[in-house]
C-alpha cells in the first residue's frame, strides 16, 4: 500500500521507504560492529515489529538468529498501561545469550520496560533495545534504548508495521493519521 492509496486518511508522510531503509542500514552496521564477537539473538515483538525485523536483519552483513514474543497490554484502545500479559513466549532459552529486542516504536515505554525486565530475569548475558521510532514526549518511564532510528513528535503514526485498529500496517511509508479517522 502506497501513500496515495490512503487518500485523505493520511495527514503527512514522515519517512519514505528510502529513508526507512537507509536508517535501518545504518543501525544494522552499528549493531554488527557492537556485536562482532557475540552471537546476538534478535527478539521481535509482534505484530508491529514484523517489517522492521525483516528489513533490519537483512541489512546485517552476516547471520543472526531471530525469535518472537507476542504480548498484550491491558490498556484500553491506543494507550498502554504497563500491565502486560505474554500471549506467545520465546522458543529460545536465552540464558547466557546476548539479546537485542527489535521494536517498531517506543511510545510510553511501558511495554518495553516490562519486556526487558522479564527477559533480564531469565539470565541472559545482555539485553539491549533497538527501535525504529521513539516518541520522547510520550515517555512515562525512563528506559535505556541503545539504538533509535528516528525520534518523532507525539502524533498518531501508522505504516511500516504500525496500525490503527489493525489497519495500515502494510503502508510502505510511515505517516501521521488524519484526525477524522480516529476522532
Ligand atoms: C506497540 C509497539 C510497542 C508498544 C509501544 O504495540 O509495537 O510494543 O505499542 O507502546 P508503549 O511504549 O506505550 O508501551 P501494540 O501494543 O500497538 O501492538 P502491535 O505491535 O501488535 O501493533
Amino acid at each position: 500500500m502506497d501513500a496515495e492509496h490512503m487518500g485523505a486518511d493520511l495527514e503527512n508522510v514522515l519517512f519514505t521507504e528510502e529513508e526507512i531503509q537507509g536508517r535501518l542500514a545504518e543501525l544494522a552496521e552499528q549493531v554488527w560492529e557492537d556485536y562482532k564477537d557475540k552471537d546476538v539473538l534478535l527478539v521481535g515483538v509482534l505484530k508491529g515489529a514484523v517489517m522492521v525485523m525483516a528489513d533490519f536483519m537483512r541489512a546485517l552483513p552476516g547471520t543472526a538468529e531471530m525469535d518472537w514474543m507476542a504480548v498484550s497490554s491491558y490498556g484500553s484502545g491506543t494507550k498502554s498501561s504497563g500491565v502486560v500479559r505474554i500471549l506467545k513466549d520465546l522458543d529460545t532459552d536465552i540464558s547466557g545469550r546476548h539479546v537485542l529486542i527489535v521494536e517498531d516504536i517506543i511510545d510510553s515505554g511501558l511495554t518495553l520496560s516490562w519486556i526487558r525486565t522479564n527477559l533480564e530475569s531469565r539470565g541472559p548475558a545482555s539485553v539491549e533495545i533497538c527501535t525504529l521510532l521513539r516518541k520522547p514526549e510520550a515517555a512515562k518511564v525512563d528506559i535505556d534504548v541503545r539504538y533509535v532510528g528516528f525520534e518523532i513528535p507525539n502524533a498518531f503514526v501508522v505504516g511500516y508495521g504500525l496500525d490503527y485498529a489493525e489497519k495500515y500496517r502494510n503502508l510502505r511509508v510511515i505517516g501521521t493519521l488524519a484526525e477524522h479517522v480516529y476522532s
